[in-house]
C-alpha cells in the first residue's frame, strides 16, 4: 500500500513480508529471543490459525515462556514509538529529496529510498529516530564523524553523501544498493547456513575495505550481517559506521534496547574500552562468518549476558551445529575470535591469505561438484548423439535400399522396353520380308 508520494505506509510491505517493526523480529533484534525461537512460534501459530485460534505471536511466547510479561512490554513500547517516529517522518519535507520509499528500520533510524533532487539520483536515506537524541554534543559528533565517513572512498564501502538536519531530524544521504543484505542471505540459505566459498568471498571483499579505512585510523565498530550488502554482481558493500552508536549505547538507558544486537561486539568494546582499533572489526567479521557458516550467532540470551559472553566465554564449536567445516575454517574463526586483540591475526595481510585459500579450497571443491554434474551430462548428450548416429545410418541404409530397389526397377524397366522395340523390330523386319 503506498500514498499519493508513492511512500510506502504499510509497515507489513517492506523486509520479509512482516517489516522490521513486527513484533518478533525487534524481540530478536534486542537478544530476548533467538531466531530459531521466533520461528518455532511462528510455525505454531500458523498451526494455531490452521485450527481457527488465531493465537497471537505474544501470547505463543508468554505461554511457551521466552519472554517475560515485563519484556513483551518493552518491545512492544518500543514498536509503538519507533511506528510513530517513522510516520512523522514520513510526513517530513527534506529539503533536496524526495522520499519515494520505506527500504527499513534499524536500531539508530529509518531508511528510505529517495532521490536526490539536485544530483537526480537515488539514494538511501536514513533518518535518526529524533527523541532519543537529546545531547547536544552527539549532533555535533554526528556531524563531524558524517563528515570523515563521508570522505572515504572505496568499491567494498556504501559511499556516504551528505549529512543534514531538518527540524529536529538528523539525517544522512548515501549511495542506494540495490542489493540484498547478508542477514537476508543467511535467513535464505538452507538450514541459515551459507557455502562456504561465499561466505569467506563476502569476507575477503569486507576486510578490503577494513584494510583500507583503518589507514585513515578510522573504525568501524558495528560490522555485522545487517550492514553488509551485497548488489546483484555480488560486489560486497559496508555500510553504516557505529561511531554514532558507540556514544549512544552509553547515553540511552532503558530504551536503548532497540538500539541493535550486541551478538557480534568485540570484547573490548563490550568492555567498554575507548581506545579499540581495526582489530575490533576484525573480531565482528569473524563473528559474522561465524553466523553465516553455522546459521546462528555466537551466544543466545540477552544483551548484557551476550556482551558477558564476548568477555569471557569461548567461541562455541562451529561443528557442534555444521560437522563438516574442515580444520582450516574452524582455525580461521578461533584466530578472528580471540578475546585479546593482541592474539587476533597479527596482520591484515595473512588473514587475507588464509581467507584466499579457504576460498580457493571451498571454490575448487564446488568446482569438482561442477565437473561431476558437467560429464553427466556429457555423458548423457553423447548417448543421445551415438542414437542420432544410429539412426541416421539406419534411415541411410533404408534409402540406400530404396534407391536400389528403383535402379533395378529401372533395368527391369530397360529390359522389357528393350524386348519389346526388339520385338517390334523383328515382327516390322518379318513383315517387310
Ligand atoms: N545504502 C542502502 N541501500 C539500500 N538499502 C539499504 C541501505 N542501507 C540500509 N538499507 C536497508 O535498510 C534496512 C535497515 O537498515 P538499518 O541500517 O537501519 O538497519 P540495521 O542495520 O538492522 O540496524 P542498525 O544499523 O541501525 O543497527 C537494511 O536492512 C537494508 O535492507
Ligand atoms: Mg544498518
Amino acid at each position: 500500500m503506498s500514498d499519493a508520494t508513492g511512500t510506502v505506509t504499510d509497515p507489513l510491505e517492506y523486509r520479509e513480508g512482516r517489516g522490521a517493526l513486527d513484533f518478533g523480529m525487534l524481540a530478536v533484534r534486542n537478544g530476548l529471543l533467538t531466531a530459531e525461537q521466533l520461528d518455532q512460534c511462528r510455525a505454531k501459530q500458523a498451526a494455531s490459525a490452521n485450527l481457527g485460534e488465531n493465537r497471537t505471536l505474544k501470547d505463543i511466547i508468554l505461554t511457551d515462556r521466552l519472554m517475560t510479561e515485563e519484556e513483551c512490554l518493552r518491545v512492544e513500547r518500543a514498536q509503538q514509538q519507533l511506528t510513530q517516529d517513522r510516520e512523522r517522518k514520513q510526513d517530513l519535507k527534506f529539503k533536496g529529496y524526495e522520499i519515494i520509499s520505506t527500504l527499513g528500520e534499524g536500531g539508530l533510524g529509518s531508511v528510505f529510498k529517495a532521490r536526490q533532487v539536485s544530483m537526480n539520483r537515488l539514494v538511501a536515506f536514513k533518518v535518526l529516530h529524533n527523541q532519543w537524541i537529546s545531547d547536544d554534543e552527539f549532533r555535533k559528533r554526528f556531524v563531524l564523524e558524517a563528515r570523515i565517513v563521508g570522505k572515504l572512498s572505496h568499491q567494498n564501502l556504501i559511499q556516504v553523501y551528505d549529512v543534514g538536519r531538518e527540524g529536529d531530524y538528523y539525517y544522512f544521504s548515501m549511495e542506494f544498493v540495490d542489493g540484498r543484505t547478508v542477514e537476508d542471505l543467511i535467513r535464505e540459505a538452507p538450514r541459515k547456513q551459507m557455502e562456504v566459498g561465499r561466505a569467506v568471498d563476502i569476507c575477503i571483499q569486507t576486510l578490503r575495505a577494513i584494510n583500507y579505512y583503518k589507514d585513515f585510523d578510522i573504525v568501524h565498530r558495528d560490522i555485522k550481517p545487517s550492514n553488509i550488502m551485497i548488489t546483484r554482481s555480488g560486489l560486497v558493500k559496508l555500510g553504516d559506521f557505529g561511531f554514532v552508536k558507540s556514544k549512544l549505547d552509553k547515553e540511552l538507558g532503558y530504551e536503548g534496547m532497540v538500539l541493535g544486537t550486541p551478538d557480534y561486539i568485540a570484547p573490548e568494546q563490550a568492555m567498554g574500552k575507548d581506545d579499540v582499533d581495526y582489530r575490533a572489526d576484525i573480531y565482528s567479521l569473524g563473528a559474522t562468518l561465524y553466523h553465516m557458516l553455522t546459521g546462528r550467532p555466537m551466544y543466545d540470551g540477552t544483551p548484557s549476558k551476550v556482551m558477558l559472553a564476548h568477555t569471557r566465554t569461548p567461541m562455541p564449536d562451529p561443528r557442534t551445529y555444521r560437522p563438516s567445516l574442515s580444520d582450516d575454517v574452524v582455525n580461521v574463526l578461533m584466530r578472528m575470535l580471540e578475546k585479546d586483540p593482541n592474539k587476533r591475526y597479527a596482520n591484515i595481510t595473512s588473514l587475507f591469505a588464509d581467507l584466499e585459500a579457504l576460498r580457493d579450497a571451498h571454490t575448487a571443491k564446488a568446482a569438482t561438484k561442477y565437473e561431476i554434474g558437467k560429464s553427466s551430462i556429457m555423458r548423457a548428450l553423447n548417448i543421445e548423439k551415438s542414437r542420432h548416429n544410429e539412426m541416421a545410418e539406419k534411415i541411410k541404409a533404408a534409402e540406400a535400399k530404396a534407391e536400389a530397389a528403383s535402379a533395378a526397377a529401372k533395368v527391369a524397366w530397360g529390359v522389357a522396353a528393350g524386348a519389346c522395340i526388339a520385338a517390334i523390330t523383328f515382327l516390322i523386319l518379318w513383315l517387310a520380308t
